[in-house]
């Protein structure tokens, strides 16, 4: 069980500092911890949470180790920085800055290439679940993606996130039992997961963790969620 903490645009270095230093002395229980802060803030995650088992992810990664591409960070410059892995495929970063399946899939190949973990996000818009396309979106979005034992799949409902709207147990249930049947991956739930439906998430059998975003900010309630997880 896998409880990521995707803090998005939100804590720079200071805070980033403060909130890893209180983490680390925290009870989490029995789940594995990751969080994944902006890049600024990456090193000082790292080093705050050094010896601890709690992973610190960047938030997306390029597929070339360097070049002309501005605004863009590499998987060796995260490798220097003692970043552990990458999210890659964020439903904002494919709705609102124009990635696509296959970018995905690059930066996913070029992070697992370079000794990153990774998080692969996916997930149906609201439109296309009504549609009743949500396993064709999924199917397409999971095809480019290969297996590999660091790599563990996040599903995503766009319609979920930061909306308050979570899937309920058993939407998330079907959709990871059908990530599943596509790829042999872990598949994490993402979507407004809160300490008050991250019990009932975690104990679906295809519910291996959660990416949590919001709920993730505040210390006391991304503790909560891991430590009902665990359970
Ligand atoms: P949310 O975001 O928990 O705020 O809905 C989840 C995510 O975007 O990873």
């Amino acid at each position: 069980m896998l409880i990521a903490g995707n803090w998005k645009m939100f804590k720079g270095p200071g805070e980033t500092a403060a909130f890893c230093r209180a983490l680390r002395e925290a009870d989490l229980g029995d789940v594995d911890v990751a969080v994944c802060p902006p890049y600024v803030s990456l090193a000082d995650a790292v080093q705050c949470l050094a010896g601890t088992e709690i992973g610190v992810f960047a938030q997306n990664c390029h597929w070339a180790a360097e070049g002309a591409f501005t605004g863009e960070i590499s998987a060796p410059m995260l490798r220097e920085l003692g970043v552990y892995g990458t999210v890659v495929g964020h439903s904002e970063r494919r709705q609102l800055f124009g990635e696509t399946d296959e970018s995905v899939a690059r930066r996913a190949a070029a992070a697992l290439e370079h000794g990153l973990h990774v998080i692969a996000c996916v997930g149906e818009t609201e439109s296309e679940r009504e549609a009743g396309k949500t396993e064709d979106v999924l199917r397409r979005q999971v095809s480019v993606l290969d297996e590999d034992d660091n790599m563990v799949v996040a599903y995503e409902p766009v319609w979920a996130i930061g909306t308050g709207k979570t899937a309920t147990p058993q939407i998330a249930q079907e959709a990871h039992a059908f990530i599943k049947s596509l790829l042999d991956l872990p598949v994490l739930y993402g979507g407004s997961v809160k300490p008050e439906n991250a019990a009932e998430l975690a104990a679906q059998p295809d519910v291996d963790g959660a990416l949590v975003g919001g709920a993730s900010l505040d210390l006391e309630s991304f503790v909560s969620i891991c430590r009902a997880a665990s359970q």
